[in-house]
């Protein structure tokens, strides 16, 4: 095999540095490259089986994203609702619109077996782990905090359609994960819309972001151990979402 570096590095005690700007250059162009918009779906909108709007169940009657995605804090996923949730209040409202029609049609059986096939359109590939829970509440005690789903998902509750806002990238990812501060939330407001930070929340979250330890952070990949030189944390690996 040809040699890449000359025998003298491997007497000098630089192995961890050039290991470590490796790694970290690594990590540059994988965010460089993944972050790039062309393989990512921003903007998707596809056509659903029901005209379902969020700007007037979640804007208008201002319902809790959680009473129909009610998996989102105890799961992986958010899930979609089953017809059972629509059913709630539409057996009475609106009863025997044409445009619910899908919904009668798979409650015929009074149980909602036949389910409404609604399109998926947020979705990562099978090699990507993530999980709404460990977003929905991050740190302990004091230092509890949130990402709100309008973070990752935009203002759900205007879109007539849902569309997709932001890339799901690997680089996206990596962003926030490097940088988690500015997105926390206080967890009594994680689904509120619109929500702002006051000035003595900003001052919190930097003590709170310390606490956190998002795997793929580039900070915490690059942190310097006291002796000197470049450590590589746990939390810099890719198995915590590549498992
Ligand atoms: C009355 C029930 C209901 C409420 C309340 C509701 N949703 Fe939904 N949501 C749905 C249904 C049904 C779908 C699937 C159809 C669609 O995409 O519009 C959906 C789809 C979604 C999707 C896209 C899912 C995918 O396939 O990727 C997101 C994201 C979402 N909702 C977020 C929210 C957020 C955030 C809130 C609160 C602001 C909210 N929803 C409130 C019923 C609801
Ligand atoms: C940190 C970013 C993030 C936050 C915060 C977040 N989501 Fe998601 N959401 C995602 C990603 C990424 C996916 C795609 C997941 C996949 O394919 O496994 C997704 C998918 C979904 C889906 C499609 C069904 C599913 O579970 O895959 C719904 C519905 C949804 N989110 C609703 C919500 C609601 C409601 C909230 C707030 C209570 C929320 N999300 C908060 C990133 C987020
Ligand atoms: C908390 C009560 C409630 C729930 C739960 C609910 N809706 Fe609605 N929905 C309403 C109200 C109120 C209206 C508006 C009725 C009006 O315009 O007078 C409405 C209107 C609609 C319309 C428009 C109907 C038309 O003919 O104009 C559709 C479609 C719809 N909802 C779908 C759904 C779906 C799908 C679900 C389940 C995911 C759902 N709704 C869950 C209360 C609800
Ligand atoms: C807006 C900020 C933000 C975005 C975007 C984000 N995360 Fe996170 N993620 C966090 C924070 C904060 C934590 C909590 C770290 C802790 O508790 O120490 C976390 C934790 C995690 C964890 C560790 C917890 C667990 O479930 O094992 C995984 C894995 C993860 N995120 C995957 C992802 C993936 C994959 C994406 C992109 C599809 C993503 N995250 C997007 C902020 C974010
Ligand atoms: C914070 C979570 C996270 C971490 C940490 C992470 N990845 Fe990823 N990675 C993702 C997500 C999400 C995708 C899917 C992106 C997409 O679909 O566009 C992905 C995609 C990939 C792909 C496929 C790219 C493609 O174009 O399809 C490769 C290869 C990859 N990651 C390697 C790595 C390596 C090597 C590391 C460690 C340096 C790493 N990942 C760390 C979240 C992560």
């Amino acid at each position: 095999m040809a040699q890449i570096f000359p025998r003298w590095t491997n007497e000098t005690p630089t192995w961890g540095t050039v290991g470590g700007l490796a790694a970290a250059g690594f990590v540059t162009f994988a965010l460089y490259w993944w972050a790039s918009p062309y393989n990512t779906d921003v903007g998707y909108k596809p056509v659903q089986p029901v005209a379902y709007s969020h700007a007037l169940h979640a804007g208008t009657l201002q319902m809790d994203c959680r009473y129909c995605h009610a998996y989102a804090e105890r799961g992986p996923h958010a899930g979609v609702p089953p017809t059972q949730v629509c059913m709630n209040c539409h057996s009475q409202v609106k009863k025997g619109s044409e445009k619910l029609k899908p919904i009668y049609d798979s409650w015929a059986d009074g149980k909602g077996t036949a389910s409404v096939p609604w399109v998926q359109i947020h979705q990562l590939p099978d090699f990507a782990y993530f999980n709404h829970s460990a977003h929905l509440g991050v740190g302990f005690g004091e230092n509890r905090a949130a990402i709100g789903c309008e973070t990752c998902h935009g203002r759900i509750d205007t879109m007539e359609v849902v569309r997709q806002v932001q890339p799901l990238s690997m680089g996206w990812c990596i962003e926030c994960h490097s940088n988690p501060g500015p997105n926390l939330r206080p967890v009594e407001n994680v689904t509120t819309m619109g929500w702002k930070p006051d000035l003595k929340w900003t001052e919190k979250t930097l003590a709170i972001a310390a606490t956190l330890h998002p795997p793929g952070s580039l900070s915490a990949a690059q942190k310097r151990a006291p002796d000197g030189h470049l450590e590589t944390r746990s939390t810099a690996g890719c198995s915590g979402c590549h498992r």
